[in-house]
């Protein structure tokens, strides 16, 4: 099955469930793209500015640990922006920019060819819910593996467990994993990063809907659907959904399905934790070196995680 017809799969099943459930890697065409870039420059979105912080404050201790030059492969590289801080940093040889949005990654990685001339740059379109093949003769030897922004907490505990679990096999002995991760605090705090003020979590929710109707013919009505976000402390997650704010009918080439008035999708899990439950998944996925480094607040974690 090619990819396209795959996800269309994946789409409908989604739709079909009860509840229904959008991957939130269909947030991510182009506009997805570009408003997640500015959630990241919220006010109330601390993880990118805090993780930012972190790796300045710790970069000498970060680079100390993992030492200069060897191959960075950067996992949801978006706009390479956080590669950037690193690679100037550690000046690996080689630096490989993993993107499942083919288009944002193409013009990211003209522009640090640009701005670092001696370094190989490769772009890879993959999807990390899935396998990811490495480019064919990219050395195994010290490979730094980075998944910055808390993206692990967008999988779900058995599947983060899975990605982590992959993410080893990629690196050897001499290899490492540099993963943010954000951690549990304050409610209102977790609250506002995903509902802020000016709406653009908002728009970036429903945006989601519009990707689909391209991506399946659907004709979801973004109008007819409101952003949910809320913080599910059982299950120590952030959930975004979008309600329909009447009844409505979805229909899609070959399908369809109804929504009542105030029933939910589930498009997001964005999962917060603590350091050691963290520290167990890296020990199951075969991480037993693991080093960590948080800000005053204690509200976002820089983890070194070596075999
Ligand atoms: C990409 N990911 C880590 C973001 C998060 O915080 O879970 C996605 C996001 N969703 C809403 N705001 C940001």
């Amino acid at each position: 099955m090619d990819r396209s017809a795959k996800d269309r799969r994946e789409i409908i099943d989604g739709l079909l469930q009860v509840p229904a459930r959008i991957a939130p890697k269909y947030f991510y065409d182009v506009r997805g793209s570009a408003l997640f870039e500015e959630i990241t420059r919220l006010a109330e979105y601390y993880p990118t500015r805090t993780e930012a912080a972190v790796m300045q404050v710790h970069g000498a201790d970060i680079l100390q640990k993992v030492g200069a030059g060897g191959t960075v492969i950067e996992f949801g590289a978006g706009s390479c922006e956080k590669a950037r801080g690193l690679c100037r940093q550690l000046r690996p040889q080689r630096f490989v920019a993993v993107d499942i949005s083919a288009e944002f990654l193409h013009g990211a990685v003209e522009r640090m060819r640009g701005e670092f001339p001696g370094l190989e740059v490769l772009p890879l379109v993959a999807d990390l819910s899935g396998v990811v093949e490495l480019p064919a003769g990219l050395p195994r030897e010290k490979r730094l593996l980075f998944y910055p922004g808390s993206s692990i907490g967008n999988f779900d505990p058995p599947h983060a467990l899975a990605l982590l679990t992959r993410f080893r096999r990629l690196i050897d002995a001499d290899g490492a994993l540099l993963i943010g991760i954000d951690l549990v605090k304050d409610i209102a705090v977790l609250e506002a990063a995903y509902d802020d003020a000016a709406g653009v979590t908002a728009e970036f929710n429903l945006n989601v809907l519009d990707h689909l109707n391209r991506l399946i013919g659907s004709d979801f009505e973004p109008a007819g659907w409101r952003h949910v976000a809320f913080y599910n402390a059982a299950a120590s997650r952030i959930e975004m959904h979008l309600e329909a704010l009447a009844a409505t009918w979805v229909n899609w080439p070959g399908g369809q399905r109804q929504f009542t008035a105030g029933e939910r999708i589930h498009t997001e899990n964005s999962y917060k934790y603590r350091r050691a439950d963290f520290f167990e998944l890296l020990a199951r996925a075969g991480f037993s070196r693991c080093d960590a480094w948080t800000d005053p607040r204690d509200w976002f974690a820089v983890v070194l995680a070596r075999p």
